[in-house]
């Protein structure tokens, strides 16, 4: 199995240019098999999930086209078939087939998704949508059948504004028979991104960013060209790298809009930033303070950047509270960071981490127990003395676009062994 071997203390300097979002493609892909014509889905990033969306698209005899950074879906022969159980296990995201077999063929026959385990990660809500639209639900362990008549537009509060289930909804929705408001609806940038896909198809979703989102059914979805935004998850990710070894390091092609939440932590930190239009440059600064952070939805501090911010409040000097509210699980990488060195104190509950910095941390062997994690380690090992061995990188490449290569070209000694 391949490892990522890091020596530490390099500092970074350059441009590092921003892919793709994740949690943008993985749900567009899916999204697009809803129309019968070619669409071109642009600024794809190269992470392992678009290659296992791509072969349950194979799987399902669609016609896809994948060049770098582009790739073309023309669904107009795809089979309605079982999705095995090796290929939904393979990733989270292949929950969003549910939402587009079901609005394209009325049925979806399919297992529980896969993805990092960082809790429970129930989807009673998706299920409750489906079946509020006309669905009729058969689960038998882990394998699904969802049916309909026909879809029927209604009413469906979220009791959390899940972002799978808004965006599984939606995509249920979207051909279905009249009228359907999605109550508490999630409003990451991602949804956004998936209704303004879907309206470019012809679907008319309105209300995409706030918490109802409207959704009148039409019949025809047609050919369209569309971009994935910036991945504010990865461009926080760099940011923080900058914050703690840049050398004046230029995070580009990104909304800042998208990460104010960080960039209001990092600023309480004393990080000093130049944001621009579409990039931030990280001044150079040596001291910071601690803060607390806790993890909400959109707007609030991304729970994707938590275990990573958690790295960098290592290297804060004074307490630093962090409170995990989206999952139960999200602190495993805690234990990892503490084999580092890191002071790091987790409540019995697992929701509620206390960090003391500054430590100084040092290279040894530690474990990618899920991506963003796996992330936080990476990061980690930039600054720590010595060399730092991470195992299971398979979670990492799940979600960041060639992150070795574009490390390497900003100074850091990085490789993949
Ligand atoms: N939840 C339920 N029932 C549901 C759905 C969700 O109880 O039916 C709970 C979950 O257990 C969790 C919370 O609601 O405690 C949030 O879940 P949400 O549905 O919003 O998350 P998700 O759709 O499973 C996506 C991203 C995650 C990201 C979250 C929150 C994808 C494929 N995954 O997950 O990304 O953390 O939204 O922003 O888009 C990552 O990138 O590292 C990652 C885990």
């Amino acid at each position: 199995m391949p490892k990522i071997r890091i020596e530490g203390g390099h500092p970074l300097s350059g441009i590092i240019p921003i892919s793709g979002a994740k949690n943008s493609v993985v749900a567009l892909i899916p999204a697009a098999i809803l129309c019968d014509e070619t669409v071109t889905i642009s600024n794809v990033p190269e992470i392992t999930d678009v290659d296992d969306l791509e072969n349950i698209l194979i799987h399902l005899n669609a016609q896809i086209k994948r060049t770098k950074e582009r790739v073309e879906i023309n669904a107009s022969n795809i089979i309605n078939k079982e999705i095995t159980e090796t290929l939904s296990k393979k990733l989270r995201a292949s929950y969003y087939f549910m939402g587009a077999m079901l609005g394209k063929f009325n049925k979806v026959d399919m297992y529980f998704p896969g993805g990092c385990s960082i809790g429970a990660r129930p989807i009673n809500l998706h299920l409750k949508g489906f079946e509020l639209l006309g669905a009729k639900i058969t689960e038998e362990g882990s394998h699904f059948i969802i049916e309909a008549e026909k879809l029927k537009g209604n009413k469906i509060y979220l009791d959390f504004p899940s972002v799978g289930a808004t965006i599984n909804i939606m995509l249920a929705a979207v051909k279905a028979k009249g009228k359907t408001v999605i109550e508490n609806a999630a409003a990451e940038p991602e949804i956004v991104n998936v209704a303004t896909f879907l309206n470019n198809m012809g679907a008319k979703i309105k209300g995409a960013g706030t918490n109802t989102i409207t959704i009148s059914g039409v019949r025809y979805l047609h050919s369209c060209f569309h971009e994935v935004i910036p991945d504010r998850i990865e461009a926080g990710t760099y940011l923080i790298m900058g914050a703690l070894i840049g050398e004046n390091l230029k995070i580009d092609n990104i909304i800042p809009n998208h990460l104010e939440a960080l960039i209001a932590k990092l600023k309480e930190t004393g990080v000093e930033m130049e944001i621009g239009l579409d990039n931030i440059v990280i001044k150079e600064t040596n001291k910071y303070k601690a803060t607390d952070i806790k993890t909400l939805v959109y707007p609030g501090f991304p729970t994707d950047l938590q275990q990573i911010m958690a790295t960098f409040l290592t290297q804060c000097h004074g307490k630093s509270i962090i409170e995990e509210t989206i999952y139960e699980n999200r602190f495993q990488s805690l234990l990892e960071l503490q084999k580092m060195g890191a002071n790091v104190k987790i409540r019995k509950d697992n929701r509620k981490a206390t960090i003391n910095g500054k430590t100084k941390l040092h290279g040894t062997d530690v474990n990618s127990t899920d991506l963003r994690g796996g992330a936080s380690l990476l990061v980690a090992g930039l600054i720590a003395s010595g060399t730092t061995t991470i195992d299971n990188i398979s979670y990492i490449l799940r979600g960041y676009d060639n992150i070795v290569e574009k490390l390497q070209k900003v100074g850091a000694k990085i490789e993949i062994i």
